[in-house]
């Protein structure tokens, strides 16, 4: 998805340009050719050297803009050049200029002689962020189809106040660029509701013990980035998991529980609202026959443990599904991952189902990448080699998508 994609990135002046430098580099770990503008406040706080270093290439800068003896104009040649481009921090004052098409440095004419998505993801201190005028301007930026955004998240600031204005975390930013290179900026999930569940249910025998599984909840994580960041309405019902990397989507709804009793209750609540239900989350299949609402001794633990079973949660929805709803489901499997993924897609009245070969390496739980094979009612079958789980994400979106017009 990033090998040989063209990211420029330009950092503007404000003490979260040090992330950045997190950023160019895992973007050039990626595969991604990487240009770096920086504007001159931003030189205060790194230097064209360290840009220079990380991203293999020249940094560019207002003096080299400036210079006669370019050969071509540098906005027109960088703005020729860049897929993508992504201005981080996005400080008030490049805010104002772009809301007004400004361009009085490199940054922002680069800007206004280019026609590639742009990336935005700003930080500043929370007075600064919550000024009638700032806000002003970039509601009127999200209007333009060019501009996508990461909303700056609530914690401490270089200020020493805890407050709105933190830039998004270096991930979230990548994920973002990554699905923008994916979908050339692309919205074409506006107006889709898709409810995803993500990360493994606990089922407690007494409050410190219970009966979970590996499952971390990225696979859900990069199917609520990939959906979202695709324009869908996403709301998120998921088991304990590190949601970091979301909270720069705003209007993201989450939906925290714990067990498979809770999840099926949430799942219920939201289900109605839904056009598209993925149920990513790996799902308890049994429970202690007992609670015990006081924490067992060691000499206390049975030494055999009754269990019962748990609801079939994508079982319940497969039989309450609306003709408009597109309902996919996930077959962690091992060995012959396709026939038994086959089996519950019929199973369940599935629409789509992943085939999850969760016994290889880099595949499966707690894993960056993932792999496996798309199913449908229809009989296709698509082979997904190992690939970042977020790319999987926009793959089963699109197989989905294809789905959906087949049937029409
Ligand atoms: N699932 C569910 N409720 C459960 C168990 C599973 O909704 N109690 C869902 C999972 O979220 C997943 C799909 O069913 O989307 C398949 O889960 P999986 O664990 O692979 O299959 P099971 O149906 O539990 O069958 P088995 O464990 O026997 O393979």
């Amino acid at each position: 998805m990033l090998e040989q994609r063209r990211v420029l990135v330009a950092i503007g002046g404000g003490i979260a340009a040090y992330k950045v430098c997190e950023i160019i580099s895992s973007i050039f770990q990626s595969g991604c050719q990487v240009r770096v503008i920086l504007s001159e406040k931003a030189q205060d706080f790194i230097t064209p050297l360290t840009v220079a270093t990380l991203s293999r290439h020249q940094a560019y800068t207002d003096e080299l803009f400036w210079r006669a003896d370019n050969l071509r104009p540098l906005h027109i040649e960088l703005g020729e050049w860049a897929e993508i481009m992504l201005i981080a921090p996005l400080t008030a004052n490049t805010l104002a200029k772009l809301t007004y098409g400004l361009a009085d440095n490199l940054l922002t004419n680069t800007v206004l002689a280019s026609r590639c998505p742009v990336l935005l993801a700003p930080a500043m201190n929370t007075e600064m962020w919550e000024q009638h005028s700032v806000k002003r301007n970039w509601q009127q930026l999200q209007e333009d189809t060019r501009y996508h955004s990461l909303e700056p998240a609530c914690g401490l600031l270089a200020c020493d106040r805890v407050g709105t204005g933190r830039m998004a975390e270096p991930r979230a930013i990548v994920a973002a660029l990554s699905s923008l290179l994916y979908t050339s900026g692309k919205r074409d999930l506006v107006g889709k509701g898709v409810l995803i569940t993500a990360g493994g249910t606990q089922e407690y025998l007494d409050p410190v013990r219970y009966i979970g599984n590996p499952s971390t909840g990225k696979m859900g994580a990069a199917l609520v980035q990939a959906a979202y960041h695709r324009g869908a309405e996403v709301t998120l019902v998921h088991a304990p998991i590190d949601t970091e990397a979301l909270v720069s989507l705003p209007n993201l709804v989450t939906r925290s529980i714990v067990t498979a009793d809770e999840m099926l209750q949430a799942v219920l609540e939201e289900f109605k609202k839904a056009d598209w239900i993925l149920m990513a989350a790996a799902v308890a299949d049994v429970r202690p026959a007992q609670y015990h609402h006081t924490k067992l001794s060691k000499s206390q633990l049975p030494e055999h443990l009754a269990l019962e079973p748990v609801v079939d949660i994508l079982k319940i929805l497969g039989s309450h599904k609306h003709p408009h709803q597109c309902l996919v489901g996930f077959a962690a499997q091992t060995g012959d991952i396709v026939t038994p993924a086959r089996e519950k897609l019929h199973h369940k009245q599935l629409d789509v189902i992943l085939a999850n070969p969760v016994d290889q390496i880099q595949a499966g739980f707690a894993s960056d990448k993932n792999q496996g094979v798309l199913l449908d009612r229809q009989g296709r079958e698509r082979v997904i080699p190992s690939c970042s789980k977020l790319e999987l994400a926009h793959r089963l979106l699109d197989f989905v998508k294809e789905y959906l017009a087949f049937l029409k």
